[in-house]
């Protein structure tokens, strides 16, 4: 049986994602209210909304830290020690991974490829790419979050 397109189903999934960006971008997550204003708007059950929002990494229904780092922990990263960057961040950060640190500065993801791949290790911390990262680089990084 052929899957429903977004269309099919009644709402354009490229103005929902811009929504969704805008709403994400004003908070640094998805409000219960906004899903409700969406879920509305869009015509859609919110437990669909809530599936779009689970299914794209970037949108958070928590408020998250100031600044959202991700590091990438697929193959080449691994291979480039990717574990040992996480290990210290996650040390001085004093986070598990999809954790806020206590003073909201900071979030922690795991994430699949970031595209960098022979570049690795890879962090984000919010639109800005580092590669090449050493634990020390990527603390450094860290502590000039200000
Ligand atoms: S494997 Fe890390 S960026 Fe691709």
């Amino acid at each position: 049986m052929a899957q429903n397109t977004a269309e099919d189903m009644g709402y354009n999934e490229e103005i929902l994602l811009e929504k969704l960006h805008n709403i994400q971008e004003s908070y640094s997550y998805i409000p219960e209210n906004e899903i409700d204003n969406l879920a509305q708007k869009f015509d859609m059950p919110r437990a669909k909304l809530y599936g779009v929002i689970k299914f794209y990494s970037m949108f958070y229904t928590e408020p998250t830290g100031k600044y959202v780092i991700r590091v990438c922990d697929s193959l080449s990263c691994h291979i480039n020690n990717s574990k040992k960057l996480l290990n210290d961040i996650r040390e001085y950060l004093d986070i598990d991974d999809g954790e806020t640190t206590e003073d909201k500065k900071f979030t922690l993801e795991v994430v699949e490829c970031l595209g960098y791949c022979g570049e690795g290790p890879v962090m984000m911390v919010n639109d800005e790419v580092y590669t090449h990262l050493t634990p020390g680089m990527a603390l450094k990084i860290l502590k000039n979050c200000v």
